[in-house]
């Protein structure tokens, strides 16, 4: 089975991303729908993962736990390295042939981590991860997305406008960078009403597994 297309980059693998509130969990979901329809053989998963690594990121980011933001960096790349190399872990549902579809990966850290610890230390403990086949980047004003946030229960330490416009910046950077260096991201406007953000995220997906997706 040939999983990679290039020496680090996964064909088969493909991230969402976006600052909180941009929608992409809601849309993995719509799109995981389309897919079901269609039979594409896929799973979907997140980071934070549900794993103890993933739920110790979880009690930081409600406030319940103090950390460095360096030791939160080491955090995020230790639950994504497992993602990757545990056994049921990404590498391993690619090997088998399935699709994974999956809620934010590098871009995440270094946006985000890249804010509260300097742009360094994510990049090097990221350095040595594959990248996704395909990044969908969900742009949005952060007034807007924050505006969704503010609708949930509790806020995450990053829910704040001030953060967010910062993160916004920061992916908006990165995402040239990463398409410099041969990343293939696709740009998809967030502020868009559901149902087109949700037929755009269809076509370019489709366009990538190479099948119409109704
Ligand atoms: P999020 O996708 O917003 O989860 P949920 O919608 O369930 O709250 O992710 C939680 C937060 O984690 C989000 O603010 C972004 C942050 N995050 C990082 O700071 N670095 C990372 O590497 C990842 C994967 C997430």
């Amino acid at each position: 089975m040939q999983v990679r297309d290039t020496h680090s980059s996964l064909k088969n693998f493909v991230v969402f991303e976006g600052i909180d509130g941009s929608g992409t969990t809601t849309q993995l979901k719509m799109l995981a729908e389309a897919l079901k329809r269609n039979s594409v053989l896929f799973e979907t998963t997140a980071e934070p993962t549900d794993r103890p690594e993933g739920q110790l990121i979880r009690h930081i980011l409600k406030g319940e736990i103090d950390a460095d933001p360096g030791t939160v960096a080491y955090l995020f790349a230790t639950d994504r390295h497992q993602h990757l190399h545990g056994k049921a872990g990404i590498l391993s549902i690619l090997q088998k042939g399935s699709w994974v579809f999956c809620d934010r990966y590098i871009l995440s850290s270094l946006a985000y981590q890249g804010i509260t610890c300097g742009e360094e230390l994510p990049r090097l403990l990221n350095s040595p991860f594959p990248h996704p086949g395909l990044t969908i980047y969900f742009r949005i004003d952060p007034e807007r997305s924050m505006e969704r946030v503010l609708r949930r229960e509790s806020l995450e330490i990053y829910e704040k406008i001030h953060m967010q416009k910062l993160v916004s910046a920061a992916y908006d950077r990165i995402v040239e960078k990463k398409r410099a260096e041969g990343w293939n991201i696709e740009l998809v406007n967030a502020e868009l009403d559901i149902g087109e953000v949700g037929l755009r995220v269809r076509r370019i997906v489709g366009s990538h597994l190479g099948i119409g997706l109704d």
